[in-house]
């Protein structure tokens, strides 16, 4: 059986999900919405390939294409802003969500709309797409086989590229809920645990983005109930290209993941010098990923399996990503409780 699917948002993160749609076997692509009439009109050959475009603008007609019965579930990546509307209006009409994170910007909404899913029983899924990362993967399972040991600490170093657009920094929730919270969920999902206590600290080197009174580098330490000490490097701009490592240290030895690069030999030079051993940015390091949590979901849907990120999970990830957000502002370490 193909699923029907409609895309919401053809930008950054919409074009590499129209790709994996497109490449999915198992789905089809029925309509697009997006806001930008120009956008929607540069995607060519959608029409002759059956597919319909919608314009979000046209509100009758995103409510046409949420109804209609061939669909089955919706891909949100608009705004993050734009989300708790379009999800809740999809799980309204019967359709499960695939939903670029977050749900929605209050943690009290994306309680309510998990509720939601479970009250008209169709999967809701928060796509961190780190999970679905092989490399990741394969360090969390070695972790879990103990083949490190008792771990003592987990390093993840995540810096962006290129510098995303200053009309997506003012609408993003600021560094913390939008890249920060990848990274406390990859090292909670790693160690099977949540921390205890978070210190955060952050700085804006970018005038602009200190001017939105937002950050553009952020270190946090957290530390867990089994002792392990968590280091996250997060840089909203790397000028050498995407740059994505992680490290376990245990007792018994070390894991790494390193980057993906062309050739082994390193120069950190800035992008426009350079001779392309960096991948340029998300859609190229992560593609794998957004391929295995597409399918991942539509094995949801077609309930070969359960959902492998649960609402606590969801509601985790922001949750840790806006207390270190305090422990930033407030120049303290806050006591953290996953339970509350
Ligand atoms: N998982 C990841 O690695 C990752 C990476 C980038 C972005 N994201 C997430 O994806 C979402 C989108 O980010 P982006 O960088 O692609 O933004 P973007 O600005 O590049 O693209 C958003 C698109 O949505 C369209 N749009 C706006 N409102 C709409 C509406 N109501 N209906 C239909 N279309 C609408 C815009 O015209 C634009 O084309 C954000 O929530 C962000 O957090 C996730």
């Amino acid at each position: 059986m193909r699923l029907g699917v409609v895309l919401f948002g053809l930008g950054r993160a919409g074009a590499v999900h129209f790709n994996g749609i497109v490449r999915n076997r198992r789905i089809d692509l029925l309509y697009v919405v997006e806001m930008e009439e120009e956008i929607a009109r540069s995607v060519k050959a959608l029409e002759t390939e059956g597919i319909t475009m919608a314009k979000a603008v046209d509100h009758s007609r995103t409510d046409e294409v949420l109804n209609d019965n061939a669909v089955h579930f919706v891909v949100v990546a608009t705004p993050t802003h734009t989300h708790e509307k379009i999800v809740r209006a999809a799980l309204q009409a019967g359709k499960g969500v695939f939903c670029e994170k977050p749900i929605a910007k209050s943690l009290e909404s994306v309680a309510e709309i998990y509720d939601e899913a479970t009250r008209v029983a169709k999967p809701l899924f928060c796509a961190f797409q780190r999970r679905f990362d092989p490399n990741f993967d394969d360090v969390r399972e070695r972790v879990r086989n103990g083949e490190v040991g008792r771990v003592h600490v987990i390093k993840t170093c995540s810096r962006d590229s290129p510098l995303p657009s200053i009309e997506y920094l003012r609408h993003s929730g600021g560094m913390f809920v939008d890249c920060a919270v990848h990274d406390v969920d990859l090292v909670c999902w790693i160690l099977g645990e949540t921390p205890t206590s978070v210190q955060a600290q952050a700085h804006a080197f970018k005038q602009d983005i200190a001017d939105l009174g937002d950050v553009d580098t952020v270190a946090i330490v957290m530390k867990f109930p089994s002792g392990a000490l968590a280091q996250i490097d997060l840089s909203r701009h790397s000028c050498y290209g995407y740059d994505q490592r992680l490290e376990v240290h245990g007792d018994k030895g070390m894991l790494i993941a390193s980057n993906a690069k062309d050739n082994t030999v390193s120069h950190y030079s800035p992008l426009s010098e350079r001779s392309g051993s960096f991948q340029h940015s998300f859609p190229q390091r992560y593609r794998q990923a957004y391929d295995n949590e597409l399918n991942h979901f539509v094995d949801v849907m077609l309930g070969k399996k359960q959902l492998m990120l649960s609402k606590k999970d969801a509601i985790v990830a922001v949750r840790l990503a806006n207390t270190c957000e305090d422990s930033y502002k407030a120049g303290k370490t806050i006591q953290f409780r996953a339970d509350e």
